[in-house]
């Protein structure tokens, strides 16, 4: 019984204490118009639904989000030419026992508060449907999605495309406002980086310095993570995508601290190798400079003109000049991609053609050395500008002196 009512009283508070999104409505609506005008054929989406649980949180499907910034469950947008509707399931009062208060087409502010100027309830999706695709030859949708299987049920004798290359096209390159919702993720992921770091010590969990992490960010207000924080020390620090989390970590080794908050449903990505007990050893510090030069060496070439995709051949072209005591060039070591857009997801929506002013990517180059047990990976988010980047990410320490004057504050 103490569950449920925590549930109910959990409900109650999320619906009396709505933060602002900081996207204004009237910027979805400028995306759609945008999107509108390379339609050739109705696009439909599907929100997410809730599952059988309410309590478990389900994001909103990124792209849907992205169109419509609607992040109640059950929702689908129909974008054709000249029109477009939000399509809501009816009021459901039980689930407003748990959930709070929801939209309902017949509301009298329903336009207002989804900033669509069609609101209809989910039945009126069908013929909707049918009296659009009538004049027009694609449908648009996600064809992996479950939902959209149901569509393909209804729509037997139509191809439908994937929506994603058009949507993505628009997602990568960011608004002043998302701009904005990524310094300020990325703020407080540094603010939780430089408290974790206080936490590394001979004999510390690696769990126990995530956990600081994590209480920093939710201090901030932020929701989560973008992604499952990596606390990799000693032979962990070699594996790219560790996340048990779960080692006692000891003086001498590396750590590699790879996590970032999202705050307000945009993600930030960061990572720092740090020297656990305070000083680089003399091998560690000489891996660390390869890295920070590949870094240094990117970074100097993203602007916009760049394709994404060229900016790992730099980071190994780089490294390629360092050998290992068998000949081994330290090119050898990096095995992943350097660079990805960031956003709504931290692996955020790409497509074709170079960099422009306004995206924002990571630069990470990492080499990862598991007979020696040191992995090193330094990441930071930065922003295109006209003739550069911007480090958004930039105020924590990089430089191998700083980190180490940081871990003795
Ligand atoms: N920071 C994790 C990744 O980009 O794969
Ligand atoms: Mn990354």
């Amino acid at each position: 019984m103490r569950g449920i009512w925590a549930v109910f009283f959990l409900g109650v508070c999320a619906s009396l204490h709505v933060v602002a999104s900081p996207i204004p409505k009237q910027e979805y609506r400028a995306r759609r118009d945008e999107l509108r005008k390379n339609l050739d054929g109705t696009l439909v989406l599907f929100g997410y639904t809730e599952g059988r649980d309410q309590v478990y949180r389900v994001p909103q499907d990124r792209d849907f989000l992205y169109l419509t910034g609607w992040t109640e469950p059950g929702a689908v947008v129909l974008i054709t030419h000249d029109g477009e509707t939000l399509f809501v399931p009816h009021r459901n009062a039980h689930a407003e026992t748990f959930m709070g208060k929801r939209a309902d087409a017949s509301d009298a502010d329903a336009r207002e508060v989804t900033g669509f100027q069609q609101v209809a309830p989910i039945e009126k999706l069908e013929p909707a449907l049918m009296e659009a695709i009538g004049t027009a030859e694609k449908v648009y949708s996600e064809p992996e999605s479950p939902a959209a299987q149901k569509l393909e049920k209804l729509l037997a004798l139509r191809k439908i495309s994937a929506s994603a290359p058009m949507i993505a096209k628009l997602r990568m390159k960011k608004s002043p406002a998302e701009i904005e919702a990524i310094r300020h993720t990325t703020n407080v992921s540094m603010d939780a980086h430089r408290a974790a770091w206080k936490r590394l010590a001979g004999g510390v969990s690696e769990y126990q310095a995530a956990a600081t992490f994590t209480a920093t960010l939710l201090e901030e207000g932020c929701a989560g993570h973008s992604y499952s924080p990596i606390f990799g020390s000693g032979p962990n620090s070699t594996v790219l995508h560790y996340s048990a989390n779960n080692r006692r970590m000891d003086a001498g080794e590396v750590i590699v601290i790879d996590a970032a908050a999202e705050c307000d449903e945009y993600a930030s990505d960061i990572t720092r190798t740090l020297p656990v007990g305070g000083k680089f050893t003399a091998r560690q510090r000489e891996l660390y400079n390869y890295v920070l030069g590949a870094q240094k060496a990117v970074l100097a070439a993203v602007k916009p003109g760049v394709e994404i995709s060229s900016l790992t051949k730099i980071a190994k072209d780089y490294l390629h000049q360092f050998k290992d005591a068998d000949g081994t060039t330290m090119d050898k070591y990096l095995p992943h991609g350097v660079s990805h857009h960031v956003g709504l997801d931290v692996h955020d929506a790409t497509g074709p053609g170079p960099l422009q002013a306004g995206m924002v990517i990571t630069v990470e180059p990492g080499i990862y050395i598991p007979k020696e047990n040191i992995g090193i990976r330094i990441e930071d988010t930065v922003l295109v500008t006209d003739n550069g980047v911007e480090l958004l990410s930039g105020a924590l320490p990089r430089e191998p002196e700083e980190v180490e004057k940081a871990l003795a504050r």
